[in-house]
């Protein structure tokens, strides 16, 4: 089995952690594992299969080390900056932030939904935008049986989406202290605000969510809109998803279809309060879909709704899944 050298870059952040966390019980094979963050983490020591590493300060020689694959998690600017420097130097660069998401070079990349895009890479992937992920892990199997004409999304996503900061402002909240972090308190709270506004009204992540949807499905002709929310749950992005098909469907077919494709466990017995809740995705790589059903108002439409660890398959698990795709189909030169 080929090992490789592993740089995690933004490995004392959230993402960064869990990253470290899913190579570990992936069993990635690493041969070297090189964390790095900013200079205010340098010298700090991390564990990796009970072994401890320094940190080091990302510069523009990181990368001279003879290291494969960087897993990237530092913010855009980080990766806009150095994931260049790395990819010039010969290492293949999976990147979690929104930089590089859009740049036509650069497959975006959901291992379930378009691995094939992974053999187009110039040695900068991107890991799409959480919400992004788990909706297209459940929209792939309808768009593959039936086409889809148009999408609407609206989430509630966790506040660990946001960094440590966005955990430490809940916490503060919930012992009664001032928001520092979000617009307004996030506790017992829900902020229809995430990323910057748009002129038109739209927010960053909304327009994310569109755009990436449709790269990844290769198609930029689905209608999509997307309102996006922050509300006071740790772990566990929800999405209330829906969807017009191009085909008709029957809607048991759908919710075999579903129970049926990689990454997705279909929860779905309301009679018997079963449904996926944001507080049972936690720790889990899968998607959990459930309330599966028709809606009435329009010909061809349905309604359903996902949960999903956002730092696990919308941030860490996605990029060591990544990874380990590349292994499998000998793309790591
Ligand atoms: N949280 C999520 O669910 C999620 C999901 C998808 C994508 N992402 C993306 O992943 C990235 C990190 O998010 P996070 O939630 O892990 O944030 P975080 O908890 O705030 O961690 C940020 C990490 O980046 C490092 N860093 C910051 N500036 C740096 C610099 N100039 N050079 C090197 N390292 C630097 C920090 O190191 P220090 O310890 O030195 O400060 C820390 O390790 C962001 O781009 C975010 O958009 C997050």
């Amino acid at each position: 089995m080929k090992e490789y050298n592993v740089a995690v870059v933004g490995a004392t952040g959230l993402v960064g952690q869990k990253m470290l966390q899913v190579l570990e019980e992936e069993n990635f094979p690493v041969a070297n594992l090189y964390p790095m963050a900013s200079y205010r983490s340098a010298g700090k020591k991390i564990q990796f299969k009970g072994k401890d590493y320094e940190v080091e300060e990302l510069t523009e020689n990181s990368f001279d080390k003879p290291i494969d694959i960087a897993l990237f998690s530092a913010g855009a600017s980080t990766s806009k900056k150095f994931a260049p420097i790395a990819a010039e130097k010969g290492v293949i660069v999976i990147d979690n932030s929104s930089a590089w998401r859009m740049d036509e070079d650069v497959p975006l990349v959901v291992p379930e939904v378009n691995p094939d895009d992974l053999k187009e890479h110039k040695n900068i992937i991107a890991n799409p935008n959480c919400s992004t992920i788990q909706a297209v892990v459940t929209l792939k199997p309808i768009y593959d049986n039936y086409g889809l004409k148009r999408v609407i999304y609206t989430t509630m996503q966790a506040v660990s989406g946001s960094g440590q900061k966005g955990v430490e402002d809940l916490q503060r909240g919930d012992q009664g202290g001032e928001n520092e972090f979000y617009p307004y308190q996030i506790s017992h709270n829900v902020i229809p605000h995430i990323d910057d506004f748009l002129e038109d009204g739209y927010t960053k992540e909304e327009m994310k969510m569109v755009n990436e949807t449709r790269k990844i499905l290769n198609n930029n002709r689905i209608g999509i809109t997307a309102t996006t929310t922050r509300v006071p749950v740790f772990y566990g992005h929800s999405e209330a998803i829906n969807i017009e098909t191009e085909k008709p469907f029957n809607i048991d077919d759908i919710r075999t279809i579903l129970s049926k494709s990689p990454g997705i466990v279909v929860q779905d017995d309301p009679q018997n309060n079963i449904y996926p809740v944001a507080i049972n995705s936690e720790g889990s790589n899968d998607t959990f879909v459930g309330r599966i059903r028709e809606d009435m108002s329009a010909p061809n439409a349905l309604n359903l709704w996902c949960v999903s660890d956002n730092s696990r398959k919308g941030a860490a698990a996605n990029a060591v899944q990544i990874a380990k795709k590349l292994d499998e189909m000998d793309l790591i030169k």
